[in-house]
């Protein structure tokens, strides 16, 4: 998608459809629709009465202009109440809207969505992310492609002194859109496309063009490091594993130093202790967190952030077979600690432990951070729509949870509590794998993880509830969501000291 900012008044704006927000509880038109509407002769204030819009977030009503003005069509986007409203609204509305315009067959559009209480520069970057998810497909395996496509977004900003902001807000929202959009190519694709190797390729092809550092490690290689329970995943499947390694590291000092880890289990067929055909059907999101951290580090170099952040990909698949893990065998972490595997479908934590392990040891940050999609417990406990947050440090929940709001993306805080550390009690090794303990399987898993942090600041994203919609979403449509990447940036962007 083409992006421009137009500076010219809404009326004055030439696009094959132009854009425009409207609160829920405003009784009159703004001072920019009353004059879009007197020049269609009040053909929009009759067509928004009898459609009875009411401004609700993502309703959109229509009109053609059959050539009384310079767009071909205006489209009239709900932005929710004026008071309170967020940079949420404005994405929501501009996702609804440019899906309508593209339906219509609009191949351009300008957006003008001004929301009550947000900035220039989020109102600009919430329309580009909203307009560009919301339109997002992954249809390359489709031999009947639709034609119909919205090529061209302009972002109108009238206002001369807010025309830089709004410049630097679009620049943002496109590396950020872009950013989800390359974790949602990556769940989409299928898992025999999706390999380890496959991950560490793409991994490469984004260290050159941002000219990070990467080090892919090899099967060889994590067992000299002592990484056993990644191995240990690894070893049932014929696709060799890949344990990707990728810095960005600022110009100037950096004010912090980061370590964002992805689960990167490219299929999860459950291993030995296999999952029925139900529970396995869709495994290839079982990499969501890795194409999180790939999606991360396209955009990092644009944005040039002064945090050092080190992204970790422990990538295998899952798979039984003659060498395939056993339940009851012993392996021994990087931090020295052994496990007893109790369940060989419960292996993301067995190779998060290892990569938890090898970043507080070979890269020492100052906070760690992962995403996984790690238990379907934290969908019983949560559902679809929330990613559950587990931390060891209050700060660092805080801050994780601030991102968030601001990406739109929803999480909720869930508890380490330490009880149920006695349910991971093994006789023969320092843990089990699972609990001995019904219940609370997130927080479990999450307790299990905290053993391999060497005590750095530490948040979990549990995203197995939202990587993947099984039906369409306000900014995106079925499939993988990217979730994630955009909180991440805000987190990183917040401790850079940019919003
Ligand atoms: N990848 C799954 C978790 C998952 C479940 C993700 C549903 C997305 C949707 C994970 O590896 C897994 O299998 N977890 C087990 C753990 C259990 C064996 C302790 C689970 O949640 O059932
Ligand atoms: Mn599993
Ligand atoms: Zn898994």
């Amino acid at each position: 998608m083409k992006l421009s900012l137009d500076t010219r008044d809404l009326s004055e704006v030439r696009a094959d459809a132009i854009i425009v927000g409207r609160h829920a509880d405003e009784a009159k038109l703004t001072s920019a629709l009353a004059a879009v509407d007197k020049k269609l002769g009040g053909l929009l204030s009759k067509v928004l009465a009898a459609e009875k819009f009411e401004g609700k977030p993502g309703q959109v009503s229509h009109v053609h202009t059959d050539g009384r003005l310079r767009a071909a069509r205006v489209l009239v986007a709900g932005l929710g109440p004026r008071k309170g409203s967020t940079a949420e609204a404005v994405r929501r509305a501009a996702s609804a809207a440019a899906r309508r315009a593209r339906d219509l067959g609009a191949r351009s559009a300008a957006a003008y969505l001004a929301a009550g209480g947000v900035s220039a520069r989020a109102r600009a970057q919430a329309t580009v992310e909203g307009a560009q998810l919301g339109t997002y497909r992954f249809d390359k395996y489709l031999k009947e492609k639709s034609p119909k496509s919205l090529d061209a977004l302009a972002v109108i900003e009238p206002e001369r002194r807010s025309q830089a902001a709004a410049g630097e807000g679009m620049r943002a929202g496109e590396i950020w859109a872009a950013a989800a959009c390359l974790a949602r190519d990556l769940v989409n694709e299928p898992a025999n496309v999706v390999t380890p190797a496959y991950l560490a390729r793409r991994a490469q092809e984004i260290a050159r063009a941002g000219h990070l550092g990467l080090k892919v490690l090899e099967r060889a290689d994590c067992a000299k490091l002592g990484m056993g329970a990644y191995v240990g995943v690894a070893q049932g499947s014929e696709k060799p594993p890949k344990f990707i390694h990728l810095t960005y590291k600022p110009k100037g000092r950096a004010r912090k130093r980061v370590a964002v880890i992805g689960k990167g289990i490219t299929f999860d067929s459950g291993g030995l202790d296999l999952k029925p055909a139900d529970g396995m059907y869709r495994m290839k999101d079982d990499m969501s967190g890795a194409a999180a951290v790939l999606g991360l580090f396209q955009a990092l170099p644009k944005l040039a952030l002064p945090i050092e952040v080190h992204g970790l990909i422990a990538a295998t698949e899952n798979m039984p077979s003659g060498t395939a893990q056993r339940p009851g065998d012993v392996v021994r972490a990087m931090n020295g600690l052994t496990i007893e595997i109790g369940n060989t479908d419960a292996e993301g934590r067995l190779t998060l432990a290892d990569a938890l392990a090898y970043a507080a040891k070979e890269i020492k940050p100052d906070e760690m951070l992962d995403l996984a999609t790690l238990t379907g417990a934290v969908v019983i406990a949560l559902g679809m729509g929330l990613s559950g947050v587990f931390a060891t440090d209050d700060g660092l929940a805080g801050r994780v949870l601030g991102a968030a709001e601001a990406a739109g993306e929803k999480m909720w805080r869930m508890p380490l509590h330490d009880e149920y550390k006695e349910g991971l009690k093994s006789d023969i090794a320092d843990l089990n794998n699972i609990s001995s303990q019904r219940g609370g399987g997130a927080i479990v898993a999450g307790l299990f993880m905290r053993d391999f942090t060497g005590g750095l600041p530490w948040a979990h994203l549990d995203i197995a509830g939202t990587a993947f919609t099984e039906r369409e979403l306000p900014l995106g449509p079925k499939g993988g969501t990217g979730v994630g990447v955009r909180t991440v940036l805000a987190y990183l962007s917040a401790l850079g000291g940019k919003r």
